[in-house]
């Protein structure tokens, strides 16, 4: 499988700011076996098409329509040529009440609109302490793949992102990352790509990359500028 390196851009970037990224990124190089995939504020997916980067969302609701004041849903997002959708992103999580079976009815609805679900898992601090991260995100990806045929599994993408490195500078070593993804690899399929994603940096990429279930990063901080991110996607 190619390794997959996601932009998570949040809440940055107008339309403007977006193209010169773009522009900037697609002047330079790095090994066809590492798909670049941005994932943009709606605003600026309106503007996008898929070439040597594909793009993405950050979340959408489960319905294709209906009175959801503020939401949009995977037709909407298909016409706007996105490729993926990140689900379950423990901001989410945490500040607009996305619980695991929402985030299930999610993947559901993406896989059946030809869109590859990012499923977002990742233990807490405490979580973490207590030694409960393999049960937590066991559970989580219980629920998230419920009733999903094992041909789908190379069709979605899993995103390890234990919530005390994102956004701290603090991320999980290389050996941690690799023993919750096998937890997930085994709950999975080999064809599954399982990403690593909290603090991701061109320093700490090469290191990550190396071990045996990891296939790529969800990146945030270290995606905004062009010249970090095509760092990362030349690791060596
Ligand atoms: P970070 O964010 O790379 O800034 O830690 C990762 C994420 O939230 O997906």
């Amino acid at each position: 499988m190619s390794k997959l390196f996601v932009a998570n851009w949040k809440m940055h970037k107008t339309i403007a700011q977006t193209q010169e990224f773009v522009q900037s990124l697609l002047q330079q190089h790095w090994p066809t076996d590492r798909q670049a995939v941005i994932c943009a504020p709606f605003t600026a997916l309106t503007t996008l098409r898929n070439e040597k980067l594909l793009y993405g969302a950050q979340t959408m609701h489960w319905e294709e329509a209906g009175a959801f004041t503020g939401e949009i849903s995977a037709p909407m997002l298909t016409e706007l040529h996105c490729r993926y959708v990140i689900l379950g992103h423990s901001e989410r999580r945490r500040d607009n009440n996305e619980t695991n079976d929402a985030v299930h009815k999610k993947v559901l609805s993406a896989l059946r609109h030809q869109l590859t679900p990012i499923i977002c898992v990742g233990e807490s601090l405490e979580q973490h302490k207590n030694n409960e991260t393999t049960a937590w995100v066991t559970t989580q990806i219980q629920t998230a793949l419920d009733g999903i045929a094992s041909n789908q599994l190379s069709k979605l993408v899993i995103a390890y992102e234990p919530i005390w490195a994102i956004g701290t500078g603090i991320t999980a070593t290389p050996e941690q990352a690799q023993a919750v993804h096998a937890v997930i690899r085994a709950l999975t399929s080999p064809a599954t790509p399982i990403i690593y994603g909290g603090s991701v940096t061109p320093e700490n990429i090469a290191a990550l990359m190396q071990q045996p279930d990891i296939n790529g990063a969800l990146i945030g901080g270290a995606s905004l500028a062009a010249d970090s991110f095509v760092r990362i996607l030349n690791y060596k």
